[in-house]
């Protein structure tokens, strides 16, 4: 898909076709994330991919109604991490930046727009999801202490095609000097 059409046309996406995905699919798309930029190409994100049906009811069941609703029909769930202490962090383990922690999340949230982004040339849709019984999920995964969970994603192929939200405008966001 052409760059442009990709980014205006992603959606996040609350209602799947019965459908499974790939492993060979799930592994391109998680590839694409990786090659975001991130401090000091410290590469610090992980992906907790769950396919099995008995995983999925229950990582769901640790999502709030209203996202138990949005990710019902979605046949992978991904749990996104961060090792903590590296990214924008010096090797005695101190914030080197006025962001603290920040830029671990920052570099995160890059990957996560490049998976977005490839889910979406690749016809599938997702959703990022920022409210979960985080205690749970890390039980469930076995999610290592050095790690923190930032994002859960549904993914899967849409069963629906959801209008753009609207967008400020650009000149509302934007100051040059
Ligand atoms: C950090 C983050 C957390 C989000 N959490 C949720 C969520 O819990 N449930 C949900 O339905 N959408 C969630 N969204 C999706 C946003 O509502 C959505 O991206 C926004 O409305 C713009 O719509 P679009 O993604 O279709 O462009 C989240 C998005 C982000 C980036």
């Amino acid at each position: 898909m052409e760059l442009n059409e990709c980014i205006n046309t992603r959606r996040s996406i609350r209602k799947y076709q019965e459908k499974q995905v790939s492993k060979d699919t799930i592994l391109e798309i998680i590839k694409a994330a990786q090659m975001a930029p991130s401090w000091k190409n410290s590469q610090v994100s992980r992906y907790y991919v769950v396919t099995s049906e008995e995983k999925l009811k229950m990582i769901k069941e640790c999502l709030p109604d209203f996202n138990q609703n949005n990710t019902k029909d979605a046949p992978v769930i991904i749990v996104s991490t961060v090792v903590n202490g590296r990214s924008g962090f010096d090797r005695e383990g101190n914030y080197v930046t006025h962001i603290k922690d920040g830029f671990q999340f920052f570099d995160n949230g890059l990957q996560i727009q490049n998976l977005c982004l490839k889910a979406h040339d690749l016809g599938l849709g997702t959703l990022i999801m920022g409210l979960y019984d985080e205690a749970k999920i890390r039980e469930i995964l076995e999610i290592p202490e050095e790690q923190i969970i930032v994002a859960v994603l549904s993914l899967g192929y849409p069963d629906i095609e959801p209008v753009a939200p609207q967008r400020k405008d650009v000149e509302e966001i934007v100051k040059f000097s």
